[in-house]
């Protein structure tokens, strides 16, 4: 499935695909936020709530295949976005404490075991749920060239369970990260004004290239690592420069 899969995203050519549709993500994101501040400036919401929004609205492009309208203030709670905002969060909350927090579910199946895998079943279902009504609607507006394809039409070419399984990994990996990322950004650029000034001439040049963003953002990434490590187990022994590493070894 990687080696299918990477053919497709692995091509800096397709982030161009979605270059407008992200900055329309982008000014909406904007505009919610000035509909929704108090008049002293502040949030009602949690702004980490609000930016998890912002990275759900943007990774459901590429994933689902188009905007999902998150931002509306008046999605209906049985609505399939609200239900789909809903259950990611649950996700996320499930797999901390069911990977990260001493439990039992490995041995019999706790009552927190049950209720994980009722909301992996949920996003599952929304997630078909959303790509069988984009499928259908590319299915409508006909074939196309494989360059001008987006990264769910290539994937969907591939096999419908490789979307939904991709569509799934996107979700739960790409949300919370992004949006973290963006809280610690934003958290760095209100304490350092300077720096905030100097990166707002860079974006209001509309420059296609942006190395002072592109350093904000690894910066943010060091001074607040969304990831502390990536553990892994050697599956082989490997010779890396002259440096023997046996196999069975766990490295970080
Ligand atoms: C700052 C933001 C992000 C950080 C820090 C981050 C970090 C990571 C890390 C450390 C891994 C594990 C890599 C490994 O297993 O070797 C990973 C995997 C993954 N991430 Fe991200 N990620 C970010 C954003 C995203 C976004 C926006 C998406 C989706 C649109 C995404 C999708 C994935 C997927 C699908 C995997 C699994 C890849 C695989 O197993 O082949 N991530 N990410």
């Amino acid at each position: 499935m990687r080696f299918s899969i990477n053919q497709v995203m692995l091509k800096t050519k397709m982030i161009k695909l979605y270059g407008n549709t992200m900055e329309q993500v982008a000014e909406d994101m904007v505009e919610r936020i000035r509909f929704i501040r108090n008049k002293d400036n502040t949030l009602k919401n949690d702004i980490f709530t609000e930016l998890n929004l912002w990275a759900l609205e943007s990774v459901g492009v590429v994933a689902l295949g188009g905007r999902l309208n998150c931002f509306d203030p008046n999605l209906p709670d049985d609505s399939p976005v609200k239900k789909l905002i809903k259950t990611i969060h649950g996700v996320l909350a499930a797999a901390e404490k069911l990977d990260f927090q001493p439990s039992l579910w490995k041995y019999f199946s706790t009552s927190a075991y049950k209720k994980g895998i009722k909301l992996y079943e949920e996003h599952m279902k929304l997630n078909e749920y959303f790509i069988d009504k984009a499928s259908a609607e590319l299915k409508s507006t006909g074939e196309k060239d494989y360059k001008d394809k987006s990264v769910l039409e290539k994937v969907l070419d591939i096999d419908r369970k490789i979307a939904l399984a991709t569509a799934y990994d996107m979700l739960f990996g790409g949300v919370d990260t992004a949006g973290s990322t963006a809280l610690a950004l934003l958290y760095l650029l209100a304490t350092n004004e300077e720096k905030q000034e100097k990166l707002r001439e860079e974006v209001l040049s509309k420059r296609e290239k942006q190395p002072y963003m592109r350093a904000c953002i690894k910066e943010s990434l060091r001074l607040f690592p969304v990831f502390a490590g990536n553990f892994r187990k050697t599956t082989k022994e490997h010779d890396i420069l002259g440096y023997r590493i046996p196999k069975d070894v766990r490295y970080c």
